[in-house]
């Protein structure tokens, strides 16, 4: 954003007139500088109302991610505090990626208005338009055996779909591990990938694509009948930055929740949002194709299937279909 101070001050004082001479004086700067700013801002798509003797009022913010209304809602310790907002980058992995290579510490946040090379399970594409979703990837540091990725896997996806439900009200469930369906087509996707050193986690990078204020005319031809967003679901545009805080903030309630308690409580939580549990599913496992009844989570995250013998069928990873 290239003027937050300027609006700051206008966001302070939300439905009031602000004089050219106050806001000058407040930013240090002449009102030929306050008239020039309004007036890029105004090209970005804002709109000022200017009333003589009163001054300027700001009355419309096009819907761009900005990194103050994002920090404002946040009311976590850690995630989400060191915040990057890019307009456009080709994955924000990759920009995690760079950051934790860096030395960057657990809980940044980077966020893209548009991804051009968007990726998601199984070297997927992640279709991921200007301004229409919440493409973010945050960064984190668990000290804990590469055999802990699993479970923050579901534990994010716990996290998205009750900030979805919160903030939106649709009513979306998770199907295992991590996809998040609202009356079966898919809204959210989650990419976990995690850099290990010796069987031990150096890094993860939590990717985390919502469909948000896609309309239905403009998903992929390829994506009519399997994906949604919440707009299509709730008949109205979605806030994403109360979105995006509401995920941040549960997430880290979660990841607190689950260091203090274990795996357990997620188990739970997980359980009561599932739409695969008590399911005939058919899932692709590098093993071959498998079909049973999707019985439960286990202590470990492992999706437990029943074959048609009632025999019980650990699975770690895969694609289910229901
Ligand atoms: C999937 O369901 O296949 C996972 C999709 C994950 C998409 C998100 S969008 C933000 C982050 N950047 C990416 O390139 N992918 C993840």
């Amino acid at each position: 954003m290239e003027h937050p101070k300027l609006l700051e001050i206008f966001r302070q004082n939300e439905g009031k007139y602000l004089s050219g001479e106050e806001i000058s004086k407040r930013l240090s700067i002449s009102r030929t500088a306050v008239w020039k700013q309004i007036n890029k801002l105004r090209e970005e798509g804002f709109e000022f109302e200017a009333v003589s003797r009163k001054g300027y009022r700001l009355i419309h913010s096009p819907d761009k991610l900005e990194p103050q209304a994002v920090l404002q809602g946040l009311r976590t310790r850690s995630f989400g505090r060191s915040l990057k907002i890019v307009e456009v980058t080709t994955s924000t992995q990759e920009e995690v990626r760079l950051l934790a290579e860096q030395g960057t510490p657990s809980g940044a946040l980077v966020l893209a208005e548009e991804q051009t090379g968007g990726r998601g399970r199984q070297g997927r594409k992640w279709f991921s338009p200007p301004r229409k979703g919440v493409w973010m990837s945050l960064l984190l540091r668990p000290e804990r055996p590469l055999s802990f990725a699993p479970q923050l896997t579901l534990l994010i996806a716990v996290a998205v779909c009750r900030a979805i439900r919160k903030t939106s009200g649709v009513d979306a469930g998770i199907k295992w591990p991590n996809d998040l369906l609202v009356q079966g087509k898919k809204v959210c996707g989650i990419l976990v990938e995690s850099v290990s050193e010796d069987e031990r986690i150096r890094y993860c990078i939590a990717g985390i694509g919502i469909d948000v204020n896609v309309e239905a005319h403009e998903l992929p031809a390829d994506l009519q009948a399997v994906a949604t967003s919440l707009k299509i679901e709730s008949g109205r545009n979605q806030d994403r930055v109360a979105l995006i805080t509401a995920v941040m903030n549960e997430l880290e309630d979660l990841y607190t929740l689950y260091e203090q308690e274990g795996f357990t409580p997620i188990k739970h939580l997980w359980e009561a949002l599932s739409v695969t549990l008590g399911k005939r599913v058919a899932v692709k496992t590098p093993q071959g194709e498998i079909s049973g009844v999707a019985d439960a989570l286990d202590e470990s995250g492992a999706l437990i299937l029943l074959d048609d013998k009632g025999m019980p069928f650990p699975l770690f990873s895969g694609e289910v279909h229901l």
